[in-house]
């Protein structure tokens, strides 16, 4: 089959951008979107022009790492799955598909299609973990999981870290991405002794690193590689509201009221630059 991929084409974040169009000939049905990706940048450096910039690794939908909008779509039209496992054969011969990066303030563009998405790090790294003491592994079963809330568990703790949630929405919103890091620790017994101190920190990341806030829409699960399910979102909520209350008299940890990060209109500590 024959495809023209009609990409974004940026050198870098100052400089400006385009779509340029390439026609792709001899395109295997059974290639993955990547894997096009590919064929077209083997052409583009045999006649010495600059390759499309995209990212990926595990090119099996567990990494996170790929992703792009394909014809206004975050990791195109098929339903949970991520660009790295969609194969040509979802398109039609002769067809034309716009590829585009991630647009948000929060994920700065680096090239082509290509976007710093550190601030996920960033919300990770203020709170997504559990402490826990150093030692001998525990023996198996020592803290009993009741099945359904392991389950709600695995469920959250299937998000990859794309970021098409964020690319989806409106807002630009990370709220489907930050409710799925807290739900995943918060409904299990490992991660309740920080569940408030998590919510808090996390959101407040949130906040800082410009994403917008959450008005409920639902493109985010729409688009979902792993359907991550907006009760995710529901849970952050709670568990931020709770975890304000009890901190209320807390003068150590600042506490950012509840409407700055549901408007998502406070921007102080930009580190994107934005
Ligand atoms: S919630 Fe879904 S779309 Fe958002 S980062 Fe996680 S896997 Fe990607
Ligand atoms: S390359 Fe790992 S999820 Fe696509």
């Amino acid at each position: 089959m024959r495809v023209t991929l009609k990409i974004w084409r940026q050198a870098s974040r100052g400089g400006s951008g385009k779509f340029v169009s390439y026609p792709v000939d001899n395109v295997n049905p059974d290639m993955s979107m990547l894997e096009c990706l590919d064929v077209l940048n083997e052409q583009l450096i045999e006649r010495g022009e600059e390759p499309v910039a995209f990212e990926h690794d595990c090119r099996e939908g567990i990494c996170g790492s790929c992703g792009f909008m394909i014809n206004g779509v975050a990791h195109g039209p098929l339903p949970a799955t991520t660009v790295c496992q969609l194969t040509m054969r979802h398109f039609k011969d002769g067809e034309t598909l716009t590829l585009e990066p991630w647009r948000a303030r929060a994920f700065p563009l680096i090239k082509d299609l290509v976007v710093d998405r550190r601030s996920f790090d960033r919300i990770i790294a203020s709170g997504g973990y559990i402490s826990t003491s150093t030692g001998g592994a525990c023996d198996g079963n020592d803290i009993l999981v009741p099945k359904e809330t392991a389950d709600r568990a695995m469920d959250a703790a299937a998000c990859i870290g794309c970021g098409a949630c964020v690319a989806a929405c409106p807002n630009a919103s990370a709220a489907l991405f930050t409710g799925a890091k807290i739900t995943h620790l918060g409904v299990l017994p490992q991660g309740k002794p920080e569940q408030d101190r998590r919510a808090i920190a996390m959101v407040a990341q949130m906040n800082a690193e410009g994403f917008g806030g959450c008005t409920n829409i639902g493109e985010c699960t729409g688009v979902c590689p792993k359907e991550i399910p907006l009760e995710v979102i529901a849970a952050m909520n709670r568990d931020y509201l709770r975890g304000s209350w009890r901190a209320r008299d807390n003068v150590v940890t600042p506490i950012r009221p509840f409407t700055e990060w549901s408007t998502g209109s406070k921007l102080k500590n930009d580190p994107t630059g934005g």
